[in-house]
């Protein structure tokens, strides 16, 4: 309790946009007048010498985190100039940024008003539109363009329709993978479950997202889950830290983009199988939602392998190891909440009952958010708010942010490095105004007029369906991020 009322404190006296006393809203920051002016601190260095350095340091010599955290404390601000990959030899890309390193800075990215989203989702970089059918899907669009509001609807009531077969799906696909894994336990010691987990998410979002049974299709069903892998792999790659041993990763895996062709047999196969056996919702794309059949198709697929199957792939390991990594008795305490809550059977009603749940959900990501970092470009000129300064900022100049760090404000999160299991729970839940995962506060709506996450809800909410089924059928789990060592059954 006297860390809930610390924690309540600390945000009322310093929270984003805010002055004390103030409640908490999950409005955007205004500028703060009372902060004085600064430019902004940091260079883009020589040409091409400067990006390649930075390039260098972000992916070798210190890796994304320490680079955005060395910097912070070079400029002593959380708002800075630099250069982020990829860049220089072969990549016709601008690397120039502002960074924007605190909760306060971070949130003027969702104001639509000051900020524009054409094109970079991946910062000034954007893949092949051939990875996408020669189209612009949701994901690339601005707010201003009206296609953006006739997908992003069509996506929201995909899943507005589809809450209850989401649920059952997700709970029939799981229940296969745990008994799956709970006999390669019992022949081996151990099972890895990240394959197996791909296998699960691939099969059910087919079948709740789009209302195709990949079982229909045995070449999907088998290896579709891969072939998404390999087309993400492909448009990610530039972008992404690996880890392979050096200089190979930079020569090979960050020097040049990958053509589609290595991976468009596949994605003809996947679009197909929508085509064939997403019928109904394609349909509706272009009757309901004004849509071309080519641009739903390709939505869809995105949507489904890009943003769902992409996030859950990297999230749930994640809410996994959390768990499995706790020596706090959290188990002990998600078994009982889940076996009283839970009691009537699972569903979105029941998981919303469960606090600590979702609480553990929501700490791994903040400590853990799946896509690390966002990217917005002014659209006037504007004033950037940090806690300690005011920014002028020029129309056309890219904002970036990395999750890992904004998400350890110390401003506003009490002990920011610490996974606290219940840190959402009761009063902590206005925490949420500041839990930005979804490229906006927990506390918002995704909507045609803003880029928030579609799925936002369905993500949280499906995570701790996840987390709430594993213990309502085991009592305990060990393993590590990759892998089940013991699924100990409910007795
Ligand atoms: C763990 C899973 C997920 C994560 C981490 C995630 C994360 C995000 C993020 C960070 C963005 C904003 C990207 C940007 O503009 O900078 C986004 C956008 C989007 N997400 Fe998710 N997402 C997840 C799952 C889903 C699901 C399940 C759906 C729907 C089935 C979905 C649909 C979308 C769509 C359509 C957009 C584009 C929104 C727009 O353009 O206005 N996402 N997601």
């Amino acid at each position: 309790m006297a860390g809930t009322t610390m924690m309540t404190t600390k945000m009322m006296s310093s929270a984003p946009g805010m002055t004390p006393g103030q409640s908490v809203t999950s409005q955007p920051p205004q500028p703060s007048t009372s902060l004085p002016l600064r430019t902004i601190p940091g260079s883009y260095g020589w040409p091409l010498l400067g990006p390649i350095s930075d390039r260098l340091d972000y992916f070798w010599f210190q890796g994304p985190e320490k680079f955005f955290k060395n910097r912070i404390e070079k400029h002593q601000s959380t708002v800075f100039r630099t250069n982020v990959p990829p860049s220089f030899p072969f990549f016709r890309v601008n690397p120039n940024v502002i960074a924007v390193l605190d909760c306060k800075s971070f949130a003027h990215m969702f104001d639509m008003d000051i900020v524009e989203k054409k094109n970079i989702l991946v910062g000034d970089f954007m893949p092949s539109v051939k990875f996408t059918g020669n189209i612009r899907v949701c994901a690339y669009l601005d707010t201003a363009e009206p296609q953006h509001a006739q997908v992003k609807n069509f996506t929201m009531d995909i899943l507005k329709r589809g809450s209850k077969v989401w649920v059952s799906e997700f709970l029939s696909s799981l229940d296969t993978m745990c008994y799956n894994l709970e006999t390669t336990i019992k022949e081996k010691g151990s099972a890895s479950f990240l394959l197996p987990m791909q296998k699960f998410l691939f099969e059910f979002l087919c079948k709740a997202f789009v209302g195709a049974d990949p079982s229909t299709t045995p070449e999907i069903a088998k290896s579709g889950h891969f072939m998404i892998d390999r087309w993400l792999a492909l448009q990610l790659l530039p972008t992404v830290h690996v880890g392979v041993l050096q200089p190979l990763e930079e020569i090979f895996l960050h020097s040049f983009s990958y053509p589609f062709f290595l991976v468009g047999g596949g994605y003809k196969k996947l679009q197909n199988f929508i085509l064939e056996q997403g019928k109904e919702v394609v349909e509706r794309g272009q009757k309901e939602y004004g849509l071309s059949q080519e641009e739903t198709v390709h939505n869809l697929l995105f949507t489904l392998g890009f943003n769902a199957f992409g996030g859950f792939s990297l999230f749930l390991p994640g809410v996994i190891n959390r768990v499995v990594s706790d020596e706090t008795g959290l188990q002990e305490k998600l078994v009982k909440e889940v076996r009283e809550k839970g009691s009537q059977g699972l569903s979105f009603d029941s998981v919303k009952e469960m606090e600590l749940v979702q609480s553990v959900v929501y700490e791994t990501l903040r400590l853990d958010p799946p896509v690390p970092i966002q990217y917005a470009r002014a659209r006037r000129d504007f004033q950037l708010s940090s806690h300690d300064n005011v920014f002028d900022v020029k129309k056309g100049e890219l904002l970036c942010g990395f999750q890992q760090l904004v998400m350890k404000d110390p401003k506003v999160f009490d002990e920011p490095e610490t996974f606290k299991p219940d840190r959402f729970v009761g009063e902590g839940k206005k925490l949420l105004n500041y839990l930005y995962w979804s490229n906006g506060p927990q506390s918002g709506s995704p909507s045609e007029s803003n880029k928030q996450c579609a799925g936002k809800d369905h993500v949280t909410l499906s995570a701790a369906l996840f987390l709430a089924y594993l213990f309502s059928r085991y009592d305990s789990i060990s393993g590590d991020s990759s892998s089940f060592k013991a699924l100990v059954k409910a007795t």
